[in-house]
């Protein structure tokens, strides 16, 4: 994967911005209230059986937010994410069997709570930036499964 000056410009600019926790939470969340069959990976998270109650559970957030520090990794290693995640794509594949259409889904459910964080900063420009990386972030987690 080749990543312009520019595009690197705009993911580390909006990235510098985020708050993990927060947005993190957030994604989780609404992957799991939006595509409920994700739901099933979380059992042992307790209560999901509503919008709120998946808002509002601490394992939730918890793991969101691990999930988006997960994402800075590959922020940090732009050229070299296949890498980054090779122990992850090993127990999301191997371990998990997450079907890898769902790294997709969260990527772009990401990318919706980033445009409705930084709405004017979040330009067309950046937004295709990031999409390229969600893009490659799943490649490379789906990677043990081809
Ligand atoms: C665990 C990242 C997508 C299911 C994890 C962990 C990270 C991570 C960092 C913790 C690993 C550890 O504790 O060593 C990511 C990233 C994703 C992603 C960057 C980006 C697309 C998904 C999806 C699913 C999923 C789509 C399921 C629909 C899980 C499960 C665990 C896990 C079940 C173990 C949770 C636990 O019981 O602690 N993931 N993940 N992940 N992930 Fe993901």
């Amino acid at each position: 994967v080749h990543w312009t000056a520019e595009e690197k410009q705009h993911i580390t600019s909006i990235w510098g911005k985020v708050n993990v926790e927060e947005c993190g939470a957030e994604a989780l969340a609404r992957s799991l209230i939006v595509y409920p069959w994700t739901q099933r990976f979380f059992a042992s998270f307790g209560n999901l059986s509503s919008p709120t109650a998946i808002i509002g559970n601490p394992k939730v957030r918890a793991h969101g937010k691990k999930v988006l520090t997960s994402f800075g990794e590959a922020i940090k290693n732009l050229d070299n994410i296949k890498a980054t995640y090779s122990k992850l794509s090993e127990l999301h594949c191997e371990k998990l069997h997450v079907d890898p259409e769902n790294f997709r889904l969260l990527g772009d459910i990401l990318i919706i709570v980033l445009a409705a964080h930084f709405t004017r900063d979040f330009t067309p420009a950046c937004h295709s930036a990031w999409q390229k990386l969600v893009g490659v972030v799943a490649h490379a987690l789906a990677r043990k499964d081809h």
